[in-house]
């Protein structure tokens, strides 16, 4: 392999290791040379497939590219970078990436600069990288999950090479400040918390992916939130593997439920987080959630099963009972809360008795939505060394009668939303059909209505009137129009100019010394007008006047007003020829 410079490759047995701490680094990235004159004029495309830790990731690689000087395309044809970043949590994920990679060897026959890098959790497997360059010689690069703050520095190298680089790290984890983002939506945005998991359920790969469980900063997490909020965004989904376990390592009290009550705070208009794992749900947390309006009643709480002898297999640390006990605080403090959940079917030797429990619970609880997933073997995990004695079959036709207990929970829920009117956050044009617009309420329910285009990024009202099991439709309450009016309201306030135009307005209404010129140049106006024209005294009183007319007009509030007036009045000509 002359081609290829192996730098580092991933190793389980490092990967399951907890022994090092993990560091805090901050610092701005800065780009090689030799990597700003390849960008020039070159287009990347990044495909993502996993959980919204890869989306984050990718978001990241898309800032970083584009302080290089890249540009992004959506084009696959007339990408001249592609990175794919790819997920391990269940086979049929890793099926679809080796898809992709053969895509693109056309790419390269036909681009010699084609640079093809391929990330994510998937390389973080012993032996996967090895394999991809023995199938696939077009690949330029390949890293891991922990290398993405390398990016640039990686594809410089491969420029200056001419080489395949290969570099994965398998060890816990540092939190990496200051890197670039260029977000996917403009208006909901993910936001880290933490990084990693601790937990090491036995059936899966993230712990080995994704290193051990580290907690962001505060701080940095508030500044990410109040740049987001300034920036206009509208919903804010803090991240982790396990987000309840936000802040265990700082070992000073500082928790989840304060991440939350401190993100509320600031005044996102939404904030939703995700995941919660039920074993280390607070009460404090359960009553923050209740206590602040803009925290979506929205909590998906994975079981994974309805088995306790399961859960106990699965490592997940709670009972069946635990669980209800769970759920039945939670609506309790929480009257309206939407329960969504992840579940397995099929983990080795699932009796039927068993897999019953599941369907059971899940009758029980009546979850809002549920994500599904027939247990899929991960190398390396203590559960892929069971021998497993459920057919396939078996395993899928389970799957089947759970998807039927699931879809019925949701019905019911759907059922009871019809009639009513619920805030719903517009996404854009439905998916489905481009003639209705689509968006989620607040408990998460995805909604298809007519509406015009601008009103994406709005949050507005829509009154149901169809319910399916997995989305519905509705209809605008109020008139699209008074919508844009207040949106366009609600916008020019927050603009930096006019709130400054507004906020020295005030000030000069309410500056006492200001009031009191005020009372003397109406004083002095009195008098002027009451002398002779061209007496001395009309003399005397006109220079009294123009004296405390100087003087105002000096004021250093005035002067301001005065300065800011042109811009303001040239930014209202703008907006409103971009109205028409
Ligand atoms: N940290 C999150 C979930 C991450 S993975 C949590 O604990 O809830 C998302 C979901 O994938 C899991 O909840 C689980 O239901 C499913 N999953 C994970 N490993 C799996 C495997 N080996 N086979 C099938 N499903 C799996
Ligand atoms: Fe995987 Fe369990 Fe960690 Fe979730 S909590 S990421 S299921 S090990
Ligand atoms: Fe997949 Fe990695 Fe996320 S395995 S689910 S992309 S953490």
């Amino acid at each position: 392999m002359g081609r290829c410079v192996i730098k580092s490759l991933p190793e389980m047995k490092l990967a399951r290791s907890r022994v090092e701490k993990a560091k805090l680094i901050r610092g701005e990235k800065t780009v090689a040379p030799s990597l700003s004159s390849f960008a020039k004029g070159k287009k990347y495309l990044i495909k993502t497939f996993g959980c919204q830790g890869n989306v984050r990731d990718e978001e990241t690689m898309a800032g970083l590219l584009e302080l290089a000087g890249f540009t992004k395309t959506t084009v696959e044809k007339e990408a001249d970078l592609v990175i794919i970043n790819t997920c391990a949590v269940r086979e049929n994920a890793e099926d679809k990436v080796y898809g992709e990679i053969g895509k693109f060897k056309a790419n390269k026959k036909a681009n010699k600069d084609f640079m093809l890098a391929v990330c994510g959790c998937m390389m973080q497997e012993e032996g996967v990288a090895q394999k991809l360059l023995a199938s696939y010689p077009h690949i330029t690069l390949i890293f891991g999950t922990h290398n993405v703050p390398d990016l640039l520095d990686l594809l410089a190298e491969s420029v200056e090479r001419h080489k395949t680089i290969v570099d994965i790290h398998s060890f816990a984890g540092d939190i990496i400040e200051d890197l670039p983002a260029k977000r996917n939506d403009p208006y909901k945005a993910f936001v880290n918390i933490s990084y990693g998991c601790d937990k090491f359920c036995t059936y899966c790969i993230v712990p080995y992916t994704r290193g051990r469980e580290r907690s962001r900063p505060l701080e940095d997490i508030l500044k990410e939130c109040k740049e987001l909020i300034e920036a206009g965004y509208k919903e804010i989904t803090l991240l982790g593997q396990n987000v309840n376990s936000y802040g265990k390592d700082f070992k000073d009290g500082t928790s989840f439920a304060t991440v939350l009550e401190e993100v509320a705070k600031l005044g996102i208009a939404r904030l939703r987080f995700m995941t919660s794992h039920p074993w280390d749900f607070s009460l404090e947390m359960i009553d923050i959630i209740a206590k602040y309006p803009n925290i979506m009643k929205c909590i998906h709480l994975p079981v994974q099963s309805g088995s306790t002898e399961m859960l106990r297999l699965m490592g997940r640390r709670y009972t069946r009972e635990e669980y209800l006990a769970l759920v039945k605080n939670i609506r309790e403090r929480i009257p309206d809360v939407a329960l969504t959940t992840d579940i397995i079917v099929g983990f080795p030797n699932e009796t039927a008795e068993q897999f019953e429990d599941t369907l059971t619970l899940c009758e029980e609880v009546k979850y809002d939505a549920a994500f599904t997933f027939i247990y899929s073997p991960r190398k390396g995990t203590p559960a892929a060394a069971i021998a497993d004695n459920v057919s396939d079959e078996d395993k899928h036709e389970r799957f089947n009668r759970l998807l039927k207990v699931i879809e019925s929970g949701v019905m019911s829920h759907s059922k009871t939303m019809v009639g009513k009117t619920y805030k719903v956050l517009v996404d854009g044009p439905s998916k489905k059909d481009e003639t209705m617009l689509s968006g989620y309420t607040e408990n998460s329910k995805l909604i298809n209505f007519r509406g015009p285009s601008y009103l994406k990024g709005e949050i507005v009202d829509v009154k149901i009137i169809e319910d399916h099991a997995f989305s519905m439709i509705g209809e605008l309450v109020e008139d699209p129009l008074i919508i844009k009016a207040k949106a366009f309201k609600e916008n020019l306030l927050k603009d930096p100019l006019i709130k400054e135009f507004l906020s020295v307005s005030k000030a000069i209404d309410e500056d006492e010394s200001l009031i009191a010129l005020r009372k003397d140049i109406e004083a002095a106006q009195r008098d002027l007008a009451s002398k002779v024209v061209d007496d001395e005294a009309h003399k005397i009183a006109k220079e009294k006047y123009a004296s405390l007319m100087k003087e105002y007009e000096e004021h250093p509030l005035i002067h301001n007003y005065a300065a800011l007036h042109d811009d303001v009045e040239s930014l209202l000509k703008e907006i409103t020829e971009g109205l028409k």
